[in-house]
């Protein structure tokens, strides 16, 4: 299987970063094909926590060649930061194993500020990451942004920023009233970027002709989802969304190979939900259940630093992301957060407007209410407990589990009618049984 996708299955934070990692060790080129900034994918090697926003997680790995595909709304100042900071930390990051396609909608300061205006002006907050991303997207629809290529010509970059830059201060200024930082002036903006294109230079590449080519040697693909499924802006909780395709056939557009190029799609379900930002989340835990779940799960947002709401499992949710991605196998994480608790709730069914269904009404979704099925807990298993587990699950699978959680994962695997490809039961690279 040369080209595998790996998607979120819910509202992004389901743990992607950690199984692409896992992944990664088996491909030779790692693809990052949607979203911005507004990412952050974990990842735990030997004690040491990285977190990336843009950077794919295939870079720990060394010799991987790692790509920003066309579809990323690319900050040159977080890419930048972000190469330097695991430079420091004892990666080798270089052109040789990271690429920025050309045609990637660049985000620029005015996205962020408008990002901000258009946020605290609305009277529906989406509860945006703030990094942009939207504008920058909303840029490229109308044919008016710059993209990577523009940056590297200092002439077109110029007469670019030039022309943006005033109706976006009007824009600001006159229509959101916005106040403005000091450094925000045409004059700045351009010594900024002009500093970012001379660092970014060796990195920008074609991605679609370089994937192309290595599909054509037979090398193995792989293409890193960002946020999730129900953030898709035409599939997911619209309007509470983010702006891009999140989906697996998203993904053939932004990195330019044929649909029929991707023979492989794995979605990544948390063995619980959460969210982050406003919109319906129709499983949701209050009070101190919902609290213990976020403290135990350590469920705050990687790039915002903000509290995700949690909830229960949601089976027409993965079914619904299931069909839409044609998943060939699920990764089911975080499987230990749910320890210590007596009563697993998993929402099986709908009761919506038309009347009961095994289908997520997502147009419906405020107007219907979850049905549950209730497991047995695990038991409070401690944290050296569910390493062993890890460890013995090598040979004995899903053996290696508690009967409980042994039943919860195959409960998962039939309702959604997916096989599951691993169970994650900590946050550690060698804490993930490979089915
Ligand atoms: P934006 O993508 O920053 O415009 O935010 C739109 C919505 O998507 C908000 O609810 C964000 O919290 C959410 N979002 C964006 N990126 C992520 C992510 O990587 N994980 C989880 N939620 C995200």
């Amino acid at each position: 299987m040369p080209v595998l996708a790996v998607i979120g299955a819910q509202f992004g934070d389901e743990g992607k970063g950690k199984i692409v990692d896992a992944l990664a060790e088996s491909h030779d080129v790692i693809v990052r094909f949607n979203g911005g900034a507004n990412a952050g994918h974990t990842i735990k090697v030997r004690e040491k926590e990285i977190k990336l926003h843009l950077v794919p997680s295939g870079i720990v790995h060394g010799r991987k060649r790692n790509l920003i595909a066309s579809g990323v709304a690319f900050d040159p100042a977080v890419f930048i930061k972000e190469i330097e900071g695991l430079r420091k930390a004892g990666y080798p990051v270089s052109p040789e194993n990271i690429g920025v396609d050309f045609r990637c909608p660049v985000v620029m300061p005015w996205h962020k500020l408008l990002d901000a205006a258009k946020e605290e002006a609305a009277g529906q907050k989406i509860g945006t990451t703030m990094r942009g991303v939207g504008p920058c997207y909303e840029d490229r629809a109308a044919r008016t942004g710059l993209r990577v290529v523009d940056l590297l010509d200092a002439a077109t970059m110029q007469a670019k920023v030039t022309s943006r830059y005033m109706p976006k201060r009007t824009l600001l200024e006159n229509y959101y009233g916005h106040k403005l930082p000091q450094e925000f002036n045409e004059r700045e903006i351009l010594v900024e970027y002009s500093q970012y294109a001379q660092k970014l230079a060796p990195y920008a590449c074609d991605v679609s002709s370089e994937v192309n080519a290595a599909l054509m040697k037979k090398k193995m693909v792989l293409l890193e989802g960002a946020q999730g499924v129900m953030l898709d802006i035409s599939y997911g909780t619209y309007p509470f969304v983010t702006s891009s395709n999140t989906t697996a056939p998203a993904a053939a557009t932004s990195v330019g190979i044929p649909a029929s190029a991707i023979n492989e799609v794995h979605g990544v379900v948390k063995a619980y939900t959460t969210r982050v930002g406003n919109g319906p989340l129709p499983t949701e835990i209050s009070g101190a259940l919902g609290e213990r779940l976020r403290g135990q799960g350590r469920e705050f947002g990687t790039t915002t630093g903000r509290p995700r709401r949690v909830g229960w499992l949601d089976l027409p949710m993965a079914r619904y992301s299931a069909r839409l991605n044609g998943f060939s196998a699920i990764h089911l994480t975080k499987l230990d957060v749910l320890s210590g608790l007596d009563e697993i709730n998993v929402a099986v069914a709908y009761d919506a407007p038309g009347g009961k269904t095994r289908e997520l009404p997502v147009v419906a979704l405020e107007k219907s209410k979850p049905v549950y099925k209730s497991f047995n807990g695990f038991g409070e298993i401690p944290a050296a407990e569910w390493r062993r587990m890890a460890a013995e699950g090598r040979k004995k699978k899903l053996r290696a589990l508690p009967e409980n959680a042994k039943k919860y994962v195959e409960f998962v695997a039939k309702e959604c009618g997916v096989r599951i490809a691993s169970v994650s039961v900590g946050p550690e690279r060698s804490e993930i049984i490979f089915l």
